[in-house]
């Protein structure tokens, strides 16, 4: 078996990609950086940054994060919200992140000095320390949540007191009740009207456009607080880019049809684009790609995707008519289509058709557009609607 183990592929498929092969969202990041020393200069500011799932929202904030860290020394802490709605096991692990950001030697002094008895367990994780406390505790860490943080910032070495970036990532969960809408919505007040604190902090919560939604329906002024953006999908030049940078990061070079095909198939879906790239490497086994090996590595990017993410909810489906007419639809670049558009061009039944749409929508394949009763219906999530194009692109190869 001859192997290169050597060989090692650039791209990030499924996780947040790391800042030095961060590519795009220069607005974006534009757009956050513009408060940054307004921040540091002790103004307390909130960011909200939204996008669908898997459109990038984590990689954005961890790339602000390094370039904050490296261009203006700020201390940077990242916190995944994921699966939690209590407000008092957010604020202990933004105080245990900041923590760990204190110079090694002090951290645990500290920790016992402030928190004593409230302290229920200590493990010590590589150079992180994780605790428990006590509901005492985690309720004081709500309720005094701005004194917390001062105390410790005030704790960093003055060449290090340039200002906290608090990066509150997922905050899904939260969004569900009135409670933490309240409770920020205080927060931000007490930040900005009390001179006391004159804190220097960044907070960055990220979430799917509906939760942010949500906690505005909750508490109308919840959005005032924020500075906010929306991230879409990449546009073609982004990904042409992306592919270019990090091939050229591993000295491997592509012929122009192959960046054409490699770069339409993403479309502009980073998670697409990651995976496109990782297929692509391991299909082209010298320096340069050719259409071919772009060709191939799109369709084996379908079949990764897929069988990760698509599959699993595809294969509820019990019917085998079904897939040929979501194939039909994204090889013929219906995105959005009109239920008579359908029945005209597959010269299918009523009754079929209606089902396949009951289907679809019940699965969250498709979602209904428009008013009511207007009979047109789109691809909810452009990750599928990519995989049948690429499917229809499949078959239509095999058949040339
Ligand atoms: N700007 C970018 N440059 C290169 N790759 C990116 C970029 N943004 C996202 N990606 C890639 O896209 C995929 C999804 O990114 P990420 O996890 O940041 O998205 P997300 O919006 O946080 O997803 P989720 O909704 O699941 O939390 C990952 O594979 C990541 O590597
Ligand atoms: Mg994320």
């Amino acid at each position: 078996m001859d192997f290169d183990y050597d060989r090692e592929s650039p791209f990030q498929p499924g996780i947040p990609v790391s800042p030095d092969r961060f590519s795009g969202r220069q607005e974006t990041i534009k757009k956050i950086l513009r408060y940054v020393n307004p921040v540091i200069k002790g103004q307390t500011q909130h960011f909200f940054l939204t996008g669908k799932s898997r459109m990038g929202k984590t990689s954005v904030t961890d790339f602000v994060k390094d370039i904050v860290g490296s261009q203006k020394g700020m201390i940077g802490v990242y916190v995944s919200n994921k699966g939690n709605d209590s407000i008092e096991t957010l604020t202990t692990w933004i105080i245990e992140a900041l923590v760990n950001e204190l110079p090694q030697k002090s951290r645990l002094e500290r920790i016992k000095e402030w928190f004593g008895d409230h302290i229920e367990s200590i493990e010590i994780k590589g150079t992180k320390i994780k605790f428990k406390v006590d509901e005492t505790l985690a309720k004081s860490f709500k309720d005094y949540f701005p004194d917390y943080i001062s105390e410790i910032y005030d704790e960093f070495p003055d060449d290090r007191k340039n200002g906290i970036l608090i990066i509150i990532d997922d905050i899904n969960g939260l969004s569900k009740s009135r409670e933490f809408a309240d409770w920020y919505k205080k927060l931000a007040d007490t930040l900005a009207v009390s001179n006391h604190y004159n804190l220097p902090v960044y907070f960055l919560l990220a979430g799917y456009p509906e939760r942010f939604e949500a906690l505005v329906v909750h508490e109308e002024s919840f959005g005032s607080i924020f500075h906010f953006d929306l991230i879409d999908c990449l546009s073609n030049e982004e990904v042409s880019e992306f592919f270019k940078a990090t091939f050229s990061q591993i000295e491997m070079e592509i012929s122009d049809e192959a960046l054409e095909i490699m770069v339409a198939f993403s479309s502009g879906l980073p998670l697409m684009m990651q995976q496109i790239g990782e297929s692509v490497f391991w299909m082209c086994e010298d320096n340069f790609i050719t259409k071919k090996e772009a060709t191939a590595g799109v369709i084996n990017a379908a079949y990764e995707i897929g069988s990760k993410q698509i599959r699993p909810v595809l294969n509820q489906i019990k019917s085998n008519n079904y897939e040929p007419i979501l194939e039909f639809l994204a090889g013929n670049k219906m995105n959005t289509f009109k239920r008579s558009d359908v029945k005209d061009a597959m010269g299918i039944s009523d009754n079929v058709l209606s089902n396949f749409l009951s289907k679809m929508v019940e699965l969250g394949i498709l979602e209904s557009t428009g008013h009511k009763h207007s009979g047109t219906y789109e691809f909810s999530n452009n990750l599928y609607y990519t995989y049948f194009w690429i499917k229809s692109f499949e078959k239509s190869q095999i058949e040339q």
